[in-house]
């Protein structure tokens, strides 16, 4: 069972250290998280799998780290300058600002960016009684386009005509990459390039935690492929970012496929389809993958002057701009929905209820803990000795740790999703052993809770046995 609610997961996230307010010491900056020691874990090996799964593992994508910086041209040619806009509107009676799309989208449930114009949606706001959620009045401003770009100057002394944005999106990187890609590497159709990074936009209505913030991280793949390809690769990218997300732990039936309608479109696609997760919230994107034809391309051949054709190998007469298919993945999104799938309460035996986060084992930030059940010399200078040997002979991410009772100290494990806890005690040090105990120590598993006594030497290899499983 996933969580049902956002808190559970918030607090839990605070309480062992995967997401911090942002400047907490400074009283917050709202709708800002930091990733604390084991939410950079989980963020870093969601990162990890996605990059294993979608670039070393496929010979047709590779992968690059643009930029975040570039020449505002990119921004006019790729449409975020004029496209990539809100309309908004001020509450003139307490001055709070709202989309004036979102507000008629919640009273009427349709969409009214796609069937309003701008200099409609306050005399629609009026004419539907719609009140300022802040204050309950009703006194709107007309609407006003608002562009979601951060802007910023570039260079010490700050001229007009300096202004620079801060990416919106990592995929114009990409795009601004294609021909370098092309004539370093000399892929073949169909070929991608993939990206990793920081994206910014100055969301008018951040919230849910880190679901919708105004910086946030995506995992990005343009797909080039011929024109005549574009359905199938469409098709096969929808099933393959599916797999993964199930692969690593998603249920199935917390999973939707949702396809925009021709209003909802964004300027650059002739489709869209979002992979969207029931959050405690409701039903809302996950992921989205478009089929962007060749508009980026052919705007950058206009606004550069730069030829970005492909020539087919095969006829070096045959010049074309290829098509592009997107998948685009929010990395913070994807960390948010494996936190909320892997969220347990489970009821034991003896009727007390733990709290286990079930993550698959190829993302629980810690992957083994080494739980000595003394401080005292010589069981902890053994638990020592195996947690550094451990270190030396794995790639894992080995924990130790020695505070508090076994009982809450297994619980604490369970909390932050460990598979697997090696107890060292006094059996192992060959004290108030059992027959046959010295040199073993016993290990348990986090969703069986089966522990098992195995000899020392054997713990890497039962280690090695159980990531391959
Ligand atoms: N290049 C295409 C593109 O950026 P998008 O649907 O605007 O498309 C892709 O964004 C993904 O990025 C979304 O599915 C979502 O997971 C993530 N995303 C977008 N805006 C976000 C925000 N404000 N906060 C967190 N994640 C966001």
């Amino acid at each position: 069972m996933p969580a049902s609610s956002l808190d559970q997961i918030v607090s839990l996230c605070k309480r062992r250290g995967f997401v911090f307010p942002g400047s907490e010491i400074y009283g917050g900056l709202a709708n800002t998280w930091d990733y604390g020691p084991l939410g950079a874990e989980l963020k870093n090996k969601v990162k990890r799998e996605w990059w294993d799964t979608f670039v070393r593992s496929r010979s047709d994508v590779v992968g690059l780290d643009s930029a975040i910086f570039m020449n505002p041209k990119v921004w006019e040619a790729s449409g975020h300058i004029t496209s990539f806009t809100d309309p908004l509107v001020d509450c003139k009676s307490c001055k709070e600002r709202f989309r004036g799309d979102k507000l008629l989208e919640e009273k009427l449930g349709i969409d009214a960016a796609a069937v309003l114009k701008l200099d409609q949606v306050k005399a629609m706001l009026d004419a539907e009684e719609v009140n300022c959620p802040n204050c309950g009045k009703r006194d709107w401003t007309e609407a006003k386009q608002f562009n979601l770009m951060f802007k910023t100057k570039q260079g010490v002394v700050a001229n007009e005509g300096d202004d620079i944005f801060l990416r919106p999106e990592t995929a114009q990187g990409i795009f601004v990459n294609f021909l370098n890609v092309l004539q370093t590497q000399r892929p073949r159709l169909p070929f991608g390039i993939a990206q990793i990074g920081k994206a910014f936009r100055n969301e008018i209505t951040p919230g849910n935690f880190t679901f919708r913030t105004r910086e946030f991280e995506q995992m990005e793949i343009e797909y080039f492929v011929d024109p005549a390809e574009v359905d199938s690769a469409f098709d096969n990218w929808q099933k393959a970012v599916w797999q993964w997300y199930t692969g690593l732990g998603i249920d199935e039936e917390h999973l939707r496929i949702r396809e925009h309608s021709a209003e909802e479109l964004s300027h650059y696609s002739s489709k869209t389809v979002d992979i969207e997760y029931n959050f405690p919230w409701g039903w809302a994107e996950l992921f989205g993958l478009a089929s962007r034809g060749d508009f980026d391309l052919s705007q950058h051949e206009k606004f550069s002057g730069q030829e970005l054709k492909y020539t087919d190998p095969n006829d070096p007469e045959k010049k074309f701009l290829p098509h592009v298919v997107e998948p685009s993945f929010g990395c913070d999104r994807a960390v948010l929905t494996f936190l909320l799938e892997a969220y347990t309460e489970e009821e034991l035996e003896n009727g007390d209820v733990r709290t286990v986060m079930k993550f698959d084992k190829r993302l629980a930030p810690v992957d083994v803990t080494i739980l000595p059940l003394s401080k005292k010399e010589p069981l902890i200078e053994k638990a020592k000795e195996i947690h550094t040997s451990l270190l030396k002979e794995t790639r894992l991410n080995i924990d130790f740790d020695v505070t508090g009772s076994i009982g809450k100290r297994y619980r604490r494990q369970d909390e932050i999703g460990t598979p697997l806890c090696v107890t060292v005690d006094f059996g192992t040090i060959g004290e108030d052993a059992k027959q046959g105990d010295a040199d073993t120590v016993t290990i348990r598993d986090r969703d069986t809770l089966k522990q098992e006594r195995i000899p020392v030497g054997k713990l890497r290899e039962k280690i090695a046995e159980h990531w391959k499983q």
